[in-house]
């Protein structure tokens, strides 16, 4: 908060009948009078209480993270006590042969391939700190972006702590966000690092940053386990953990194998730790691993090839980049000729020329990419000077090429409509059927599409009357859209997932973000100064094909999310708060979203430990069959297994709550 500005002084009411607003407003302006007059109004205990009350109610909330913004970031810290590295084994006999080492069990998680970080809490709960790994001995603070990182509590919830607690986990960018990143980003650990370090710390919010927990350190515990159950009970999200007898290992390390590909996460190997920490203490510590610790990581997933040409590949964007065609090589089990190569940087950096031996990796989940060259080939590579897509001249814009005239170029128009088509969930309109829309020119913007008729579509390619009128149907099914899919749906630069959200959550209606100015967006927490330019512009851009889908679709003003109904036994819905996951069968999800909020539920974007109900749609459900679990179905399995109350519960089940306190219609 600027110094010089005076807060307004809060009501004066019982904590407990303070809103959201108002609580925020008292603890700004008791902070304020704290650090800024130094002549405090209140005790420390009852600022505690509002900031406590705050944090329960609005864990994220920016008021609860000004308290924190002292340390500058990037500063160096050094560590407690030093950050060390594990030992590492790749088979199950040097695994049962560590574990012959000490008694009890062990505990059991996945190996995150992120970024590690140390978070300290001082006694009243507060985030005080949020360090980088760095070498081990020093990192880098990045206090500031943490405020941003919405699995980082700014303020611990729960029973309240004796002393200061370092919790150490892992940050990591989730594949899902990962893959919706347009350009120049090679795997997602460096664009977590990359993600911390923004020097406008509200740019971290577009990387949507998760942090796992493995280590608490402070309180006394006799395990790991009750680190883990530490960690959930004050609002931190542990990873998933479990306890094993040594001889369950070798299954344990094979089922996180088999999970492996259906993670939302990149995992490079299971870590095992001596579940009784009096038996770690026995074991000690070599110079740079714990004795007590052991990470079995799965077999490498890199192979070399050779470099037979570059393609070049225009985005939505209209940024050019260029693909790697190798002769094809087998990478975790896929035949692999093609890797991206991110951006015309990364072809300089690498030192890439045809015929060159290169080492490939697939990593993410995406299309697998170069990591760097074993020997030189014979022909250098020639940055083009027109477009490939439409053959207007090229342009170098940093370490980026682009298309010159993008609103007018094939492959920019071609990307522009398939995202369109995926963020609307319109089903049916893969890559193929949009290319052939666009070359028959039946559609040139995404407005186009509600004007398709079954007699249009019929000359495509293996189209019949049943198909086409199918896809008909799908498109007029999505003839109205929630604020924040209508926002993405538009495929602005920095305007993706996190963003739209947020500026739905704020903003509430299409007319309000439109009208919106630089000043208001940066105003926004999560969104800064350069979201908030790139959004107005990218809006104003677009506005000719925002004002031709507002002649087809219906945008849904975001629901209010402040005044929540009481929860009452009359009505299972009211007051309680419902995420839904997979096709519903009966509706289409947002209608869900709608019927609940309609009765005074709430619809929050993620599964937290605060959830009430977590609803599987029945299509495909693997509560029925055999279908794959889902992200929050995971997310919420976790939390279960923590002891939350979270319920995961069938669509059949919710509809019976939505019949149960209906009343007369
Ligand atoms: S336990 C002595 N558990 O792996 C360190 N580490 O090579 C004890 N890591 O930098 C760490 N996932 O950040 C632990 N489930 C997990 C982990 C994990 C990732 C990282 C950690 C450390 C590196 C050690």
């Amino acid at each position: 908060m600027d110094p010089m500005t005076t807060p307004p002084r809060p009501p004066e009411r019982p904590v407990d009948a303070l809103s959201v607003d108002e609580l925020a407003q008292a603890v700004r302006y008791h902070n304020w009078r704290y650090f800024t007059l130094a002549e405090p109004e209140i005790s420390d205990l009852a600022f505690d209480a509002l900031t406590r009350r705050l944090a329960e109610l609005a864990p994220s909330h920016p008021a609860l993270f000004e308290l924190v913004t002292d340390t500058a970031s990037g500063e160096k810290v050094v560590h407690a006590e030093p950050m060390l590295s594990l030992d590492k084994c790749y088979d199950d006999a040097t695994l049962l042969a560590w574990a012959k080492g000490f008694d009890g069990p062990v505990t059991q998680t996945p190996k995150i391939d992120g970024v590690a970080a140390s978070l300290r809490y001082d006694a009243r709960g507060r985030l005080v700190a949020a360090v980088t790994r760095g070498d081990g001995t020093r990192g880098e603070s990045f206090l500031a972006n943490a405020g941003y990182i919405d699995a980082i509590p700014k303020m611990l919830s729960g029973p309240p702590l004796d002393a200061s607690v370092e919790v150490r986990g892992e940050l990591y960018m989730p594949l899902s966000v990962f893959r919706a990143l347009e350009g120049g980003f090679s795997n997602p650990r460096n664009t977590t690092a990359g993600a911390i370090k923004q020097k406008d710390p509200s740019r971290t919010a577009v990387y949507g940053l998760h942090f796992f927990a493995y280590d608490v350190r402070g309180p006394a515990f006799e395990t790991e386990m009750e680190k883990v159950a530490w960690a959930s009970a004050h609002g931190l999200v542990p990873v998933e953990t479990e306890r094993l007898d040594t001889d369950a290992m070798a299954a344990g390390y094979a089922r996180w194998q088999a999970r492996r590909d259906a993670l939302d996460f990149e995992v490079d190997g299971v870590v095992y730790k001596a579940d009784r920490l009096d038996e770690q203490a026995r074991l000690g510590f070599t110079a740079h691993h714990p004795r007590f610790a052991i990470a079995y990581k799965f077999q490498g997933d890199s192979a070399t090839s050779t470099l037979e040409e570059v393609q070049w590949s225009v985005s939505r964007t209209g940024t050019i980049t260029p693909v790697g065609i190798i002769e094809p090589v087998e990478l975790s089990g896929a035949m692999v000729s093609r890797c991206s190569l991110h951006n015309l940087a990364i072809v300089e950096q690498l030192g890439l020329s045809i015929g060159a031996t290169v080492l490939a990796t697939r990593r993410g989940g995406v299309i697998p990419h170069i990591e760097s060259v074993v020997e030189p080939g014979i022909a250098p590579i020639v940055i083009p000077l027109t477009c490939p897509s439409c053959g207007e001249p090229t342009v170098v814009d940093g370490d980026f090429l682009r298309c010159s005239r993008p609103s007018r170029c094939p492959d920019v128009i071609r990307g522009t409509l398939e995202h369109f088509v995926k963020a609307v969930e319109i089903d049916g309109f893969g890559p193929k059927v949009v290319a052939q829309l666009v070359q028959q020119g039946l559609v040139a913007e995404p407005a186009d599409f509600y004007r398709l008729s079954v007699e249009a579509l019929m000359p495509l390619e293996r189209m019949g009357e049943t198909l086409a009128g199918r896809l008909v149907g799908n498109i007029q099914a999505r003839r109205t859209l929630g604020l924040a899919t209508f926002l993405r749906s538009l495929g602005i630069d920095d305007l993706g997932q996190v963003v739209s959200e947020t500026l739905a959550q704020q903003l509430r209606t299409l007319d309000a973000v439109l009208a919106a100015e630089v000043a208001t967006l940066e105003e926004i927490h999560g969104v800064g100064e350069t979201i908030a330019r790139s959004v107005v512009e990218g809006l104003t851009e677009r506005r000719p094909m925002i004002d031709a889908l507002l002649a087809e679709v219906r945008v849904e003003d975001a629901a209010e999310a402040s005044a929540p109904a009481e929860r009452s036994d009359d009505d299972p819905i009211a007051g309680r708060s419902f995420v839904f996951t997979g096709a519903l069968l009966t509706m289409p999800r947002e209608a869900a979203q709608k019927l609940v909020r309609e009765r005074g539920g709430l619809t929050p974007s993620s599964v937290t430990k605060t959830l009430d109900y977590l609803v599987i749609g029945d299509k495909d459900s693997p509560l029925l069959g055999e279908g794959k679990l889902s992200t929050k179905h995971k997310a919420a399995d976790r939390l279960v297994a923590a002891g939350a109350p979270l319920r995961i519960i069938r669509e059949s089940e919710f509809q019976a709550m939505l019949d149960a306190g209906a009343g007369p219609a």
